[in-house]
């Protein structure tokens, strides 16, 4: 297993380029199963969620052809594919139960592995079989898997979320492509990643129309072929503003949608960054000294993002004074604590809330990956460590950072890969 060698402190100063966006890849990557015709998605990262889902696609019969820079791919299905979603694939990642939706939508059928938990939560998928039985899937669970039928084409209805939930509006959303008649699904998740989905989809003649956090759909009898770019990906973006921030640095951050990550930004404002904001891009400077923020709270869109608290708790030990910091949206996402009081930080958890003493003096030390975005948080911590850090298991962060390392020794990072 890999590792990498930090040397801190450092301060990162340059330009750095944000890839394709992960969490918006993976639904639009799922939904092809939709099509009859090839279709052509642009700016993927090159990461292993993306070559996980693009096997599972493999494995159902879609023939993929990845342009040489494996930034492009190029799907084609056969007419008659397989609907067998394999646990030993859907274990390594979540993200394929996205392929429940699209399958029983164009295939009437599916057996699709229950995803299972993960070390951040248990990780439930009732929302997405509920709102999929409201279409007209029928299921049992059996030995792990889901075994789902339709009795011929979905039926488009009316379906009211219990609680926001990302994959569960994208499953709905993609199923509700080729129903017949109209969805209107209420309290969806609106994470920019869910609208790529949507543009994605309409790009090739589905007819997906947003309101608030209701989306109606109406659906078609068949997709058209299409061309799309991904996203770049938010919270990349959103990590190396926390990078510049944390390390009195300054970085041009370019090639995405600043918008994406404007709660964010205000948040780092109020630390103290200064920030300048073009279309494409933004520069970030970091403040000598970083401002506590009392209670951070981790919320849906467009509130700040769960995929960031881990990043911005490394930021609020260096504050000067006391923080806190609320999520919101996952029973135990606080696994990159543990390994921070290694590091020397002073964090005590109550229940969903962390305290953090701020003004920590971080020492390099050796630490372990648990999860993708507590990996990242154990990068930017061992960045302004005095001394050598390592960090192992870094398959976590290989999962949804494309290239990592050598985007920060770009900027000034003393980092590199031990491969294992
Ligand atoms: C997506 O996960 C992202 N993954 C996550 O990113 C992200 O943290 C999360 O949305 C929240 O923004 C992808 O897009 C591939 P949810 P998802 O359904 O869809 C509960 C990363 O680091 N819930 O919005 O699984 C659930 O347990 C990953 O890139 C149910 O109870 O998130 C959680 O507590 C981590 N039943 C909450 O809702 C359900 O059927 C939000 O989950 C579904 C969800």
């Amino acid at each position: 297993m890999d590792k990498f060698l930090i040397n801190g402190p450092c301060k990162v100063k340059g330009k750095v380029s944000v890839s394709g966006s992960k969490n918006a890849s993976l639904p639009i990557l799922a939904a092809t199963l939709l099509f009859d015709k090839p279709v052509i998605i642009k700016n993927l990262p090159i990461v292993k969620d993306i070559k996980t889902m693009l096997n599972l696609l493999k494995s159902l019969g879609s023939k993929i052809v990845l342009s040489k820079d494996k930034k492009t791919v190029k799907i084609i299905n056969k007419k008659k594919m397989k609907t067998f979603a394999s646990y030993s694939l859907v274990k390594t990642m979540r993200g394929s139960i996205l392929v429940l939706g699209p399958l029983i939508s164009k295939f009437y059928k599916s057996k699709t592995s229950l995803p299972g938990g993960c070390l951040i939560g248990a990780r439930p998928v009732n929302y997405h079989l509920s709102a999929l039985k409201k279409l007209g899937m029928d299921y049992k669970i059996k030995d792990g898997y889901i075994l789902a039928k339709t009795k011929g084409r979905l039926k488009g209805s009316m379906i009211k979320f219990p609680k926001i939930s990302v994959g569960a509006t994208e499953n709905s959303i993609i199923a509700a492509c080729l129903a017949k008649g109209k969805t209107v699904l209420k309290n969806c998740a609106i994470e920019p990643e869910i609208k790529d989905l949507t543009n994605f989809l309409n790009s090739a003649g589905a007819k997906i129309k947003w309101s608030g956090r209701t989306c109606k759909i109406l659906g078609t009898d068949t997709l058209n072929q299409t061309e799309y770019t991904v996203m770049a990906d938010r919270i990349e973006a959103g990590t190396f503003c926390v990078a510049a921030t944390l390390t009195k640095g300054n970085l041009e951050i370019r090639d995405f949608n600043p918008d994406m990550i404007r709660t964010e930004l205000e948040l780092l404002k109020k630390v103290g960054a200064r920030i300048k904001i073009d279309s494409n891009k933004i520069k970030i400077t970091g403040p000598k000294k970083i401002k506590p923020i009392k209670n951070i709270k981790t919320k849906e869109w467009p509130g700040v993002a769960t995929d960031m608290q881990s990043q911005l708790m490394v930021l609020m030990c260096r504050a000067d004074g006391k923080s806190s910091i609320t999520e919101n949206i996952f029973e135990n996402r606080f696994l990159h604590v543990g390994e921070l009081q290694r590091l020397g930080a002073n964090i005590q958890i109550k229940k969903n809330k962390a305290f953090i003493d701020g003004n920590t003096k971080f020492v390099g030390a050796e630490l372990m990956s648990s999860d993708l975005r507590a990996s990242v948080a154990l990068v930017l911590a061992a960045m302004i460590s005095n001394g050598k850090s390592s960090i192992n298991r870094i398959y976590h962060l290989d999962r949804g950072y494309e290239n990592l390392e050598i985007k920060l020794k770009k900027i000034g990072v003393k980092i590199k890969r031990l491969k294992k």
